[in-house]
């Protein structure tokens, strides 16, 4: 089914309603120093060439259960969802190194859409003024830009109630918020958190500091065989002493996923509330917090093709009635006396200060951008795209990747991280950038327990997103293939 998508009409700067709102131990090479690379940098020939449309319409199902291409009739090729939406991404049409970029880096940041460019340009150009503050009509466009930006998120994941959308910087800083105000005053000598050993530091770091602070205990969820967290293990663990567990929702290593609706049920048994980290989810699936039933759920808002500067925390809305301000200043007041202050409902509480409101509502943009593809297309296309880097991957010789092999049953996210035999992983994502113009990632993606449990100090991660194509993944292939060849053959 051929239908006609197009992007939101720049509609980010509403006019004003002046009703204002709230107030395996595989390779020992992965464990020592990359090598020095002897390898010099091919020209770039013509950066200018990124320049694309700033608005179009494509055609491809907006129906979210649809296959992700499109098949047109009298027999001509189908286009893939990769297909489609490249021309969205004008910098990904550029030359680097001498090779046609091919950006497998997606799950550090992705890449933006015209559509933002556009919301981001429209926004400084006849709206930009501060939010909450100003009667004029500057401000009062920019504040409701900025509140149906909140809007737009609470409804991409089925918040009850769009106060329960706190715009933080990123994702680190929501779970940061919740460690700091949740977590300081709920949490006492002996209470337990638990957390897996594959999470960020993002999501592991506050807690080591809000348990050293508090007397809290910090327990650690092993790997199965598999390489993904021991399920089991974590259900053991839940006791009455457990007041928090935080668990990925996608895993930004393994690729894997977790089954947070399960988690929720035990974690709630027991008394304990939960935290989801949803940076390598919401970017790429449908995610109802309402049905997870999760307490708190954080995401960066550049993992999904928004601006770097803004995240969010969602949290259920009488948890953030009852924790207190984690940041002091203007914004979040109700009142402000000489010797105390009355403090704001949620979420302005939680927004200490002029928040990134151009890219927040460039966030709401981007979130109209992706609801026009559908997050369910998303999802089944990039389901389709991570067997085939799976399986790509997997027969390349002495290669070997993390995390569970995908099945009829087991889904995995659309990244693969890897080691070679007797190779660096630095030394193949310098190759690969300098030799091939492939952009991966080497290191350990800020999971250092993970990596020390997988038996290595770092890996390669190639990790993609819906406007990737098979045709890129398959050029990748080829170009590790080569850079494998110039390693062995210089050893
Ligand atoms: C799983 C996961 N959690 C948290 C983060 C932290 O995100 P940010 O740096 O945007 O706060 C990342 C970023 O790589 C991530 O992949």
């Amino acid at each position: 089914m051929a239908a006609s998508l197009h992007f939101p009409s720049a509609s980010s700067c509403p006019l004003p309603t002046f009703s204002r709102l709230m107030s395996s131990p595989l390779s020992r090479a992965a464990k020592s120093r990359p090598f020095l690379l002897a390898v010099s940098s091919f020209p770039n020939p013509d950066p200018k060439s990124a320049a694309g449309p700033w608005s179009r319409s494509y055609a491809a199902s907006p129906d979210t259960t649809a296959a992700a291409s499109v098949a047109f009739p009298s027999g001509r090729k189908s286009l893939s969802l990769g297909e489609i939406t490249r021309p969205d991404f004008p910098i990904l049409n550029q030359v680097v190194n001498g090779s046609k970029l091919v950006y497998f880096d997606n799950a550090a940041t992705s890449q933006k859409p015209v559509a933002l460019l556009k919301a981001l340009n429209e926004y400084y150009e006849s709206c930009n003024s501060n939010v909450h503050r100003g009667v004029h009509y500057l401000s009062a466009k920019a504040t409701d830009a900025y509140e149906e930006a909140r809007s737009k998120v609470a409804k991409f994941v089925n918040a009850m109630d769009r106060r329960e959308i706190v715009f933080t910087r990123n994702a680190t800083e929501a779970i940061n918020l919740v460690a700091y105000s949740w977590g300081l005053s709920n949490l006492n000598t002996g209470d337990e958190i638990l957390v897996t050993v594959a999470e960020h530091h993002s999501a592991i770091v506050p807690w080591q500091i809000v348990a050293q602070k508090t007397g809290a205990v910090l327990k650690f969820v092993g790997l199965t065989k598999e390489e993904v967290p021991n399920i089991d293990q974590l259900k053991g663990l839940l006791t009455k002493n457990t007041k928090l567990v935080v668990v990925h929702h996608v895993s930004n290593v393994l690729g894997s996923f977790l089954p947070i609706d399960e988690i929720v049920v035990w974690s709630h048994d027991v008394g304990a509330k939960v935290l989801v980290d949803a940076c390598q989810s919401v970017p790429h699936m449908i995610v109802d917090v309402q049905k997870l039933d999760v307490d708190f759920l954080v995401a960066s808002s550049h993992k999904m093709c928004g601006p770097t500067g803004v995240g969010f925390l969602y949290g259920k809305i009488n948890l953030l009635s009852s924790m207190p301000p984690f940041l002091g200043g203007g914004e979040m007041i109700s009142d402000v006396f000489e010797d105390y202050s009355t403090y704001a409902e949620p979420p302005s509480r939680f927004e200490a200060g002029t928040p990134a409101i151009g890219e927040a509502i460039g966030l709401g943009a981007t979130i109209d951008y992706l609801s026009s593809i559908g997050m369910e297309t998303i999802h089944n296309y990039e389901k389709d795209l991570a067997k085939y880097l799976y399986y790509q991957l997997s027969s390349v010789p002495n290669l070997h990747i993390y995390g569970p092999a995908p099945s009829e049953t087991v889904d995995r996210a659309a990244l693969c991280s890897f080691n070679v035999e007797n190779i660096h992983p630095t030394d193949i994502a310098t190759f690969l950038d300098e030799q091939h113009g492939v952009a991966i990632r080497s290191g350990h993606h800020c999971a250092q327990p993970l990596h020390r449990a997988l038996g290595v100090n770092s890996s390669a991660r190639a990790s993609l997103y819906f406007y990737n194509t098979k045709e890129e993944v398959d050029a990748f292939i080829q170009a590790l293939k080569d850079t494998i060849d110039f390693f062995t053959s210089t050893l």
